[in-house]
């Protein structure tokens, strides 16, 4: 089978995208790639400037792109709850939401409400992101949501009665592989959900393998093996960039690197880890969720 890459993504003109995280690594090349094939991509960063010096950078390549920048601050949820008010004022419809941003392994530390920081951001900011946009989404005929996960989420295991690793202390990896497992319960909660609902928005998931990014930064071993092992951002992003745009992706496909332990490669469909399809613990993490964020859903 040929290998999927930028050349298999179908035109995007029309279409409207939310990238987090996109001012670097494998969101900004996620949107670089949608904004090149005709979408109005809106980048959602914590960093203004570094968002617009990424914007300029898709523009001076592609002059005729529809890009811009917005800022979104995922460890804040009145900041997230902004940013969607201020979205929704300017759009009428969102094709594609992709939950990019991402911490791994930082010192100990909490979002503006108090919440351990991967999980505050690489979940509970986008549960939240995701429930005050859906409106949006649900308004636009093929949209989807595509949420960025790991194979850290193999280690990860959710535990409800220290989700923010108070009562066990801080441990940085396996704070990182709970909250990437909770994106892939997240995946798989809401597509039930959206379908029970009569919803055709599809959920898919993807994960980059080993890309060096600055994600690496507080990971000195991580980091020494970047130039070894990982693969360069624009090819990292590719499984992104297939569950948001493959046709003939279904809700709940999960994307990720076809080589050894899904390090490296092109884009093919994987399994999630098996934890992720314990529905208990699933509508657990929705719940909680929801009283965590403040955020209730539409569906
Ligand atoms: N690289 C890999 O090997 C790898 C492997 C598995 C999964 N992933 C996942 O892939 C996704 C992208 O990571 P990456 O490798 O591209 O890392 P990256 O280069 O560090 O990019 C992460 C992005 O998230 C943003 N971000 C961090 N905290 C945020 C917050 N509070 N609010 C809004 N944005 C925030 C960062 O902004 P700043 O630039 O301002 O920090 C940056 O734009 C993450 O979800 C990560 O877990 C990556």
């Amino acid at each position: 089978m040929p290998h999927w890459t930028f050349e298999d993504i179908p035109a995007q003109t029309g279409r409207v995208a939310v990238v987090t995280g996109a001012n670097t690594g494998i969101g900004f090349e996620a949107a670089r790639a949608l904004a090149r094939k005709g979408a109005d991509v809106t980048l959602a960063c914590r960093n203004v400037d570094k968002a617009q010096a990424a914007v300029e950078r898709i523009l001076r390549e592609t002059p005729e792109a529809t890009v811009s920048q917005a800022a979104l601050d995922l460890s804040d949820l009145r900041k997230v709850e902004a940013f969607a008010a201020r979205f929704a004022e300017q759009h009428t419809r969102l094709d594609l939401l992709i939950l990019n941003a991402g911490v791994m392994v930082p010192p100990e530390s909490k979002t503006a409400q108090g919440f351990e920081l991967q999980f505050g951001v690489n979940h509970l900011g986008h549960f939240a992101l995701t429930g005050a946009l859906l409106p949006l989404v649900r308004a636009s005929e093929g949209a989807r949501v595509v949420v960025v996960s790991s194979t850290a989420a193999r280690f990860g295991a959710m535990d409800f009665d220290d989700l923010q690793f108070e009562k066990r202390g801080y441990k940085p990896w396996p704070a990182y592989g709970q909250s990437k497992l909770a994106n892939q319960l997240f995946t798989l909660e809401l597509q039930r959900r959206l379908a029970a609902s009569g919803s055709s928005v599809l959920v898919t998931a993807a994960h980059p393998g080993w890309t060096a990014t600055d994600l690496q930064r507080s990971s000195g071993v991580a980091r020494f093996f970047n130039p070894l092992l990982a693969m360069k951002p624009a090819q990292g992003a590719l499984p992104t960039l297939r569950a948001a745009t493959d046709p003939t992706a279904r809700g709940g496909d999960y994307f990720g690197p076809s080589g050894f332990l899904q390090m490296r490669g092109y884009p093919r469909r994987v399994p999630m880890v098996k934890s992720a399809h314990d529905r208990s613990a699933a509508a657990r993490l929705w719940e909680i969720s929801e009283a965590l964020s403040g955020v209730r859903y539409e569906c």
